[in-house]
C-alpha cells in the first residue's frame, strides 16, 4: 500500500488517512488529506480525477459485492475510460509546466507518470476480461497512488520546486 510507504507519519495519522480513502465517496470528504499544489489548472485535475477514482471505488465495492448488473459493469468501463483520458490530459498540463520550470526532477516524474498510465491500462483490461475478483483487489490501490503521488511527488516538483527556483534567483 502506497501510504504506507509516507515516510515519516505518525501512526494515527495513516491510520486516518486510509480510512478516509477507504470510506470517501466525495471530493469534500477526502480534500482535506491531499496537498494544494496551487497552480489553478493542476488543482482542478486533481478535484476531477480524484473524483473518477472514489466513483470506481463505489462500482468495484458494488461488483465485490456481487451487484454484478449491467448498470455497474457499464458504469465501471465508463469510469476507466473518464480515468484513461482524464490521465493523459492532466499529466501533459503538468509536463508543459513542468519544461517551462524546467524542473530537475522531469524524467523522474514523466516515469511515474508512465508507470501509472500503465496500470490503469491493465487494470482495465482485466475489468473488460470480466476479472471482477482480481479488480476487487485494486478498490483502493488507483486513488492511493494517485493521492500519494500528489502529495509526494507533485508537492516536490511544484510547491517545493518553486520555491528552489525562486531562491536561485535571489
Ligand atoms: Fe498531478
Ligand atoms: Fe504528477
Amino acid at each position: 500500500m502506497l501510504l504506507t510507504q509516507q515516510q515519516n507519519m505518525d501512526p494515527k495519522e495513516l491510520a486516518w488517512r486510509r480510512w478516509v480513502l477507504q470510506s470517501g465517496r466525495l471530493w469534500a470528504d477526502v480534500s482535506g488529506i491531499i496537498s494544494k499544489i496551487n497552480i489553478q489548472i493542476i488543482d482542478d485535475d486533481h478535484k476531477r480525477f480524484t473524483q473518477y477514482a472514489l466513483d470506481l471505488n463505489l462500482i468495484i465495492q458494488a461488483l465485490s459485492n456481487r451487484d454484478v448488473s449491467f448498470y455497474n459493469l457499464h458504469r465501471g468501463e465508463e469510469i476507466f475510460e473518464n480515468l484513461i483520458e482524464y490521465a493523459e490530459i492532466h499529466f501533459g498540463h503538468e509536463q508543459q509546466i513542468m519544461k517551462e520550470m524546467e524542473t530537475p526532477l522531469m524524467a523522474m516524474h514523466m516515469g511515474q507518470h508512465a508507470k501509472f498510465q500503465e496500470m490503469i491500462d491493465n487494470y482495465y483490461k482485466d475489468f473488460k476480461r470480466g476479472r471482477l475478483q482480481m479488480v476487487s483487489g485494486l478498490k483502493l490501490s488507483i486513488l492511493d497512488w494517485w493521492v500519494n503521488h500528489i502529495n509526494v511527488t507533485d508537492y516536490k516538483t511544484f510547491v517545493l520546486g518553486k520555491k528552489d527556483n525562486k531562491d536561485q534567483e535571489k
